[in-house]
């Protein structure tokens, strides 16, 4: 037997019993004076060992000589502690161990491995396995595993049905680049990596599975950010017979179910806002609705007053940042520049204080007197005390500036509190969206979404002015899941892939299982997909995906643990039939 109990579990109620642990040694503290106390540690927590040389010398010489991670098995009586640590569950208690085995020696660590730790980022990636034995890189892993295994739980009661769909596939249009692997049988071809699972999944509601879901690795080839990996983690769903309200319940249903179980949180239920409404008062399709702040159109009360950068404007827009009127020309300097910044471009910034006694201070006073300011500050809603931001330009470049500074200043006044946590459904998005340098469309989410039914006849005039049946799930700004109803019409679908420029054999050649299966029979249905690495880094309050992820790769998209991707062999590189050129030392 290892151990009779865990590093994590002893209190004062198991004193004076004989217990054996087993676990890595975090710290070895020499007091002086035959006294030697080491931390040791597992999974579940940290037990204090305790050294006296006047109770055993020999295993007070022998503690001496541990180093960090070390493994060890020890044996010794439970005993209270004169000196408790209340912050930890076994602190009150500590083991005066009689029998002490190295199952393992350790090299010295290349950082410490506690909750506070001096490696850098790099180093922690490279040794990953190291930084996983440190608790609070374990505690979002056992986040992640609670919230997988609640939402098997909360599908599986609602009969879905886990069904595991092939990694080896053909590309599927989801939008980005796509992992390819070269297919050895067959000379000059290859497999893609699943962006998603969406064929299949639709396959499937063909064949009658009627409520699919996966937790599934989707594979992306795209610029990496905080919020995305490479390769991450669906919650896949596709249901059948069904509208939007049963889907988008179903998953309101999910989320809720997770905040309750896993955080103890009972949400309400989930706002609905259309896409229009999202880009004119936020500026974003995952607008951040812990805070209001919310866009003003100013532009009619600012025209005819000289002031050209407000004339020549195709869009005047403000915010107003409750109780900011008390920022610095210094803070008001550094708004500016964070505007300018080439990442969001704005030409400049107007500001207006409301000063607490009523008066209104701008940086545009040469233009707009007490009068025109107190117009803005009434459409604004402003009250003394309270600060007015204005962008102007170019309408949709404006409002996403707009949007960077509402974030920004909302992170400011202490308005994106991780503890709290606003949710809601995006409804209504553009079926299509147009790609001005190809001038062609594009499918905003996929091609398999269906039009809004009012709007098909649009889909021959006015193409960019057709609505789909696609909902997006956001939190806290993120968006965290994304769906919609799809196509069930073989007509419908050739239609959709015209106005997408596929010529009939492309659409036939890259889809035509999909059209056929089509032809046998297909129900109405409607799916969604979770980011899991997002949902559970919302969960933990991280800044990003790959501190909930085991091995994630760094934003290079390299795993600088395994090192890959790699150089392979020219045999395996002609065994694939890959021809390159590389030049021999
Ligand atoms: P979509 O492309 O919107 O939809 O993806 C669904 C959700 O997956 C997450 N996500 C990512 N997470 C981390 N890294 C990435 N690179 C990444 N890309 C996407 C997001 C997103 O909301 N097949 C459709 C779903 C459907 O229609 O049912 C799909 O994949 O949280």
């Amino acid at each position: 037997m290892y151990r009779s109990h865990t590093c994590g579990e002893l209190t004062l109620a198991n004193v004076n019993e004989v217990v054996t642990l087993s676990g890595w040694v975090q710290k070895v503290r020499k007091l002086g004076g035959g006294m030697t106390f080491v931390d040791l540690r597992d999974r579940y927590g940290i037990t204090q060992l305790a050294f006296s040389k006047d109770i055993n010398a020999d295993l007070y010489e022998q503690s001496n000589k541990l180093g960090r991670e070390y493994v060890l098995q020890v044996t010794g009586k439970v005993q209270e502690r004169s000196s408790k640590n209340m912050n930890i569950s076994t602190g009150e208690i500590e083991i005066i161990v009689d029998k002490l085995v190295i199952l393992n020696s350790s090299d010295v660590p290349p950082f410490t491995i506690e909750d506070e730790t001096d490696g850098g980022d790099d180093l922690r990636m490279k040794y990953r396995y190291l930084d996983l034995r440190r608790t609070p890189v374990r505690r979002n892993l056992e986040l992640r595993h609670k919230i997988a295994f609640e939402t098997r739980r909360y599908l599986d009661d609602r009969q879905f049905l886990e069904v595991e769909t092939p990694v080896l596939v053909a590309s599927t249009p989801e939008g980005a680049r796509d992992f390819v692997v070269p297919s050895r049988m067959n000379p000059g071809e290859f497999y893609a990596l699943p962006q998603s699972p969406q064929l299949f999944k639709q396959l499937l509601m063909v064949s009658g599975f009627d409520r699919y879901f996966q937790i599934v690795k989707c594979f992306r080839d795209e610029d990496l950010r905080a919020d995305r990996q490479p390769e991450f983690t669906q919650i896949d769903c596709e249901m059948s017979f069904v509208n939007q309200e049963d889907v988008l319940d179903m998953f309101e249903g999910l989320t809720k179910h997770l905040f309750k179980v896993v955080k103890g949180i009972d949400i309400p239920d989930f706002p609905r806002m259309t896409y229009a409404h999202a880009m004119k008062y936020y500026g974003s399709d995952k607008p951040d609705t812990r805070f209001g702040m919310e866009f003003v159109e100013i532009k009619d009360l600012t025209t005819g007053k000289d002031f050209v950068v407000f004339d020549s404007a195709e869009y005047v827009g403000a915010i107003c940042a409750k109780g900011a009127a008390s920022y610095t020309r210094k803070q008001l300097d550094a708004l500016t520049n964070f505007v300018k910044r080439p990442q969001i471009g704005a030409k400049g910034l107007v500001y207006v204080r409301y000063e607490e006694d009523g008066t209104l201070k701008s940086s545009v006073d040469k233009f707009y007197d007490q009068e025109d300011l107190k117009k803005w500050a009434d459409r604004c809603q402003a009250e003394p005390g309270d600060l007015i931001l204005v962008l102007c330009g170019e309408t949709e470049k404006t409002q996403i500036q707009l949007c960077e500074l509402r974030l920004e200043v909302g992170g400011q006044l202490g308005l994106r509190d991780k503890n709290v946590f606003s949710c809601l459904w995006i409804v209504d998005f553009p079926l299509l969206e147009k790609d001005e340098e190809l001038g062609r469309y594009f499918a905003k989410h996929h091609p398999f979404t269906s039009p809004k039914e009012e709007d098909i006849s649009l889909l021959d005039t006015d193409p960019g002015a057709v609505r789909a049946n696609a909902y997006d799930m956001v939190i806290n700004g993120v968006e965290v899941g994304g769906g919609s109803l799809r196509i069930y019409n073989s007509q419908l679908q050739n239609k959709m892939f015209k106005t997408l420029g596929f010529t009939e054999e492309r659409a036939q050649e890259q889809f035509g299982f999909l059209m056929n299966a089509f032809k046998y029979g297909a129900p109405p249905h409607a799916g969604l997909a979770f980011g899991l690495d997002r949902l559970v880094s919302l969960f933990a309050g991280l800044d990003s995906i790959r501190d909930c992820i085991a091995f994630p790769k760094n934003n290079s998209g390299r795993d600088v643990m395994v090192d890959a991707p790699s150089v392979i062999d020219k045999e395996q590189l002609d065994e694939l039939h890959l021809i390159v050129d590389i030049k021999e030392d």
